[in-house]
């Protein structure tokens, strides 16, 4: 009798572990999956692709600009991509992308998705050195493109457009964009790359600065060491390059000169502990301002101009504008003169806010955060993915920009401030945030110097349709020809 109520005992005892374990299996089972449903929910959208594996791969090739036309209408503002072995996450407007601009680095990082740049600029510099050493060597670009400096640079720029334009006719034909290409080497040259290299650039300089160009290619960005022509003659430049700079940097040093440049300015600079910058590491960082300035500039003004001639309101503004300057301060053209072309500057700044030479800006994403959308919806980013968002996507949002597609430099004036009724982030052809342009300043004024003296000085016609956007460029710029017709004008103040 007591061996039976033992058994029961234990039989019992039993059958409640067994029900507890069960039990306890369903809840854990009911609270994974309804988290499993709740991670799901809020997981950004992907983008369906035709095929499985390569199918969004295929997508994103089309073009990122295609893509988030076709998907952001469908999915939001944000959504992710599957490409092949990495998940590549948008964030399109203000609303969602300030995470994007603000992060830390230890968050978000810009090393492993520009990295290809490191053949280029060499090594040593910007994506080849650990943020710490970054962050030092962005000190030196912001103390090299300070308005003390920049009043000096100015001073070049305009005696380089004068020249540049000098030597056009009394009238002609011209390729707009072919001249402004031309002239901004040569400004950015002497500005940035000093007075050495500006005057030696029509011989050697320039072939090697066009073999570094030649060399940053679709495939570079994947495989940057890919044993190609292109790259043997990318490396072969950087190399000459190196030595050119090399020699440069010892002759000033040995005679005891100072310049106004850039290359001076990096000459100068030194680490926290004290290290002054090696002449290999003043290369690189000469070498990462001109990729980073030269393209975007010389595409800005080509924008600029083409708009300008086919808006004859905005001409004529602008054209009046520099009538009542010319009234105060005569011929003269310095830097605190351009800052006082408002109606230039709007109207740059809304070429560019059309034309965008950079289209995608890139992070690499280090920890999970989370995005809510104008809707409220929330979606959680998981660390691993690619985070992208495009400035010429996101400058073209109708909830922000009035009639997008319509070039109206109005709409940046007071009263109307488009790009900041939406709050911060919602004009980005500078990026912003923590890693914004630092060289805007610059291409303003390099900008500014060149239109202000043709609109002084000549009359011009558009003569070839509006151009197209050349998508297929690393930096987005024009494409084709954009020809002018240019008659040299008396000037008259009235
Ligand atoms: C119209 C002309 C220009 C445009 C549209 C432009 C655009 C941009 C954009 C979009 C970024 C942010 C990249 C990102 O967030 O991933 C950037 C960064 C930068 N730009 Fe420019 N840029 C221009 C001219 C210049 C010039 C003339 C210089 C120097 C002389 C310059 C130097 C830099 C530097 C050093 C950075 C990196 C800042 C950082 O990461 O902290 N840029 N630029």
């Amino acid at each position: 009798m007591e061996s039976n109520l033992m058994n029961l005992y234990y039989n019992t005892k039993w059958l409640n572990i067994s029900v507890l374990f069960f039990a306890t299996l369903v809840v854990a089972k009911l609270i994974l999956s309804a988290g499993w449903r709740y991670n799901r929910r809020r997981s950004p959208p992907v983008v369906k692709a035709p095929i499985p594996i390569v199918g969004g791969l295929l997508r994103f090739l089309k073009g990122p600009i295609v893509l988030l036309r076709e998907e952001y209408p469908k999915l939001g503002s944000v959504f992710t991509l599957n490409l092949v072995n990495k998940k590549i996450t948008f964030l399109i407007g203000p609303e969602v992308s300030a995470h994007f601009f603000k992060a830390v680095e230890t968050d978000l990082s810009q090393q492993e998705v520009y990295r290809f740049n490191v053949p280029t600029f060499g090594p040593g510099v910007v994506f080849d050195v650990d943020y710490s050493v970054r962050q030092e060597q962005f000190r030196f670009f912001t103390d090299s493109l300070r308005v003390s400096k920049l009043k000096s640079y100015v001073d070049q720029m305009v005696v380089e457009a004068q020249d540049y334009f000098s030597k056009w006719g009394d009238n002609g034909e011209v390729d707009l964009k072919h001249e402004l290409e031309q002239l901004i080497i040569l400004t950015a040259s002497r500005c940035l790359l000093g007075v050495e290299v500006r005057n030696q650039l029509f011989d050697d300089v320039s072939a090697l600065f066009h073999d570094l160009d030649s060399g940053m290619l679709p495939i570079s960005v994947v495989f940057p060491y890919l044993p190609i022509p292109a790259h043997r003659r990318r490396d072969q430049a950087r190399k000459k390059l190196a030595e050119i700079f090399g020699r440069i940097i010892n002759s000033r040093k040995q005679a005891g000169k100072s310049e106004n440049d850039m290359l001076q300015s990096f000459m100068d600079s030194k680490y926290k502990n004290g290290r002054p910058t090696t002449d290999s590491e003043v290369t690189g960082l000469l070498i990462a301002a001109l990729f980073a300035g030269q393209h975007t500039s010389s595409i800005t003004s080509t924008w600029t101009g083409a708009y300008l001639l086919a808006n004859k309101k905005y001409l004529s503004a602008v054209s009046d504008e520099q009538k009542v300057i010319m009234r105060k301060h005569g011929d003269d053209v310095d830097h605190d003169i351009l800052s006082e072309m408002e109606g230039l500057h709007r109207c740059i700044k809304e070429a560019l806010r059309l034309h965008p030479p950079l289209i995608m800006l890139l992070r690499s994403s280090h920890s999970d955060f989370s995005v809510t959308t104008r809707e409220g919806k929330e979606y959680d980013i998981p660390k691993g993915h690619i985070v992208a968002t495009s400035p010429a996507f996101a400058n073209r949002l109708p909830h922000i920009y009035k009639d997008p597609d319509t070039f109206d430099p109005d709409r940046f004036s007071a009263g109307r401030d488009e790009d900041k009724a939406a709050g911060p982030f919602s004009y980005i052809s500078f990026g912003g945030g923590r890693h914004g342009c630092l060289g805007e300043p610059f291409a303003y004024l390099q900008i500014k110097a060149i239109w202000s003296h043709l609109l002084r000085n000549f009359e011009l016609e558009l003569i070839s349709p509006f151009p197209e956007i050349d998508w297929n460029a690393m930096v987005v710029g024009v494409k084709g020809k954009v020809m002018v017709r240019y008659k040299r004008k008396q000037l008259s103040l009235e």
